[in-house]
């Protein structure tokens, strides 16, 4: 082992895009960091380029280094790639450490993961804290969004560190511990659920916008900036007005109309879908934006569509208002959130995490990339208490839905009737008006059931077990 000081109360392992900022966020604010990078170029070149923060950082050679570099009791964040790379990395450090030590995954882990982890290290005497945090490069440099899940009293001795690297909302951090093992970081699974929904939805309209309204992109792009200085002030769309009004330097042209319309989506969207059905949830929007995607890659396969039918929008039709446009965003983004915070309840009720869903707002406010003005008010609002745990029943937003509904009926009745996809839009509304239904459809799915598997089913008049008078009928 080679000689180091015992200086650093954290420690930092994998120095990519976010490990990086991370470092030299936790060293600005003054806090010593012993750095660790597999590729060990890549610490002496992160060293060397950080300037005057260069004397906080603590650069390793080797685990046994890092380890070396720390105080007790020691804590390690890890920052690469989720899945077997954080289990690599654990293998390694964890021989290294004493009772006590704690191991802090930082990355987007599968909650799952988080679970098992955490039981495993507990077992030998070590704390695991699995750690959301969201807002890409700049945040993790400036300020992210953090959500924090394991034993609470290790998650207290390094508090003043993640608090201090956090963004900010009024002098509140945004970072917060939520539960037991995964809580938070099945917190920022559904934060990026949400995320997927919130982008789909912006894509959408300024899909109708380009091929409805025969918009370009700038004059999209100049709509959204106006937008995001009224209630749909939020990152997504202004980081999407600035997209729209960019340029190709290579070409002239708009950037987005260089851009390849096709994207995957491997990670935390499908995650969510996943563990909602998991969970007899179903939030439809951000199913709408992991099915998007993935039909997004079957590019061949719509260019072939195109040929046999055409991808012109039917003309002539009344085209929604701008005002319109913007109101129906705005509704079914509640909507999405909507979903989302359910989800969060109903994973919060099956593993008995307590998740407090007002700080969850709370803590996306500034730093993360789901950020928005919404977002104040929905803390408030889940604070107050939500009629049957939807939140756009809450009193805060009725007129809200209400205003916006005509317009989001307006904007999703174009898009059908004109051949062009929306499917978070539509899902928002679909959504919503089966949550407003008093009187369903699944009575007959009931019936259908009981005629063919004698399923039985709970008459209006009461009991259940009842069955039907299809008597031989039934197979
Ligand atoms: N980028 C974002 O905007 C963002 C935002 C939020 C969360 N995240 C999450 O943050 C985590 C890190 O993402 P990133 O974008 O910073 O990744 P990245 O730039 O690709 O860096 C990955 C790091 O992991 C290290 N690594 C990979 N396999 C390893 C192994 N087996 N043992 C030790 N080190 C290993 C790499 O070391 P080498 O240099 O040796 O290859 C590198 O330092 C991921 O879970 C990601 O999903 C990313």
């Amino acid at each position: 082992m080679s000689e180091v000081n015992s200086q650093a109360r954290i420690g930092l392992i994998g120095l990519g895009v976010m490990g990086a900022n991370l470092s030299l966020n936790i060293a600005e604010k003054g806090f010593p960091v012993a750095v660790f990078n597999r590729t060990g170029s890549v610490t002496d070149d992160f060293v060397a380029s950080a300037g005057e923060l260069r004397d906080k950082l603590v650069p390793a050679k080797t685990y046994e280094d890092l380890v070396a570099a720390l105080t007790t009791p020691r804590a390690v964040i890890i920052m690469v790639q989720a899945g077997g790379p954080v289990d690599a990395v654990i293998d390694a450090l964890t021989p290294l450490l004493d009772e006590g030590d704690m191991i802090i995954d930082a990355g987007n882990a599968d909650f799952h993961d988080s679970r098992r982890r955490e039981a495993a290290l507990r077992a030998k005497g070590l704390n695991f804290i699995g750690m959301g945090v969201s807002g890409g490069e700049e945040g993790a440099r400036h300020g992210p969004s953090i959500m924090v899940g394991g034993n609470p009293a290790s998650y207290e001795t390094i508090r003043d560190i993640i608090e201090a690297i956090s963004a900010k909302h009024d002098g509140d951090p945004c970072a917060a511990h939520f539960g037991p093992d995964g809580a938070g970081h099945f917190v920022k699974t559904v934060h990026n659920g949400i995320e997927y929904a919130d982008m789909q939805m912006i894509a959408e309209i300024y899909g109708l916008l380009r091929d409805g309204a025969h918009k370009a992109p700038a004059e999209i792009g100049a709509l959204f900036e106006c937008w995001d200085k009224g209630p749909l002030k939020s990152y997504l769309v202004e980081i999407s007005a600035k997209v729209l009004q960019a340029i190709d330097p290579g070409t002239g042209k708009p950037m987005v109309d260089v851009i390849v319309d096709r994207a995957g989506q491997k990670g935390t969207g499908r995650w969510t879908a996943i563990e909602a059905l998991t969970l007899g949830q179903s939030p439809s929007t951000i199913e709408a934006a992991v099915a998007a995607r993935s039909w997004s890659s079957a590019k061949d396969a719509r260019l072939a569509g195109a040929d046999i039918f055409g991808s012109e929008p039917v003309s002539g039709l009344t085209l929604p208002t701008e005002p319109d446009f913007e109101s129906a965003l705005l509704v079914a983004k509640l909507v999405a959130y909507d979903q989302g915070f359910k989800l969060l309840k109903a994973a919060s009720d099956h593993y008995d995490w307590g998740l407090d869903l007002a700080r969850a707002a709370e803590v996306w406010r500034e730093g993360c990339i789901i950020r928005s003005a919404l977002l104040d008010d929905m803390a408030s609002a889940i604070r107050s208490g939500l009629p049957q745990e939807q939140l756009i029943f809450s009193a805060d937003f009725v007129a809200l839905v209400k205003n916006g509904l005509p317009a989001l009926r307006r904007v999703v009745g174009y898009a059908s009737a004109s051949g062009l996809p929306v499917p978070a839009l539509s899902n928002a509304l679909a959504y919503f008006d089966t949550m407003r239904q008093a009187r369903g459809t699944t009575d007959l799915i009931q019936a259908q059931r009981d005629f063919f598997g004698a399923h039985g089913f709970e008459r209006t008049d009461g009991g259940a077990g009842h069955h039907g008078p299809w008597g031989s009928g039934a197979l």
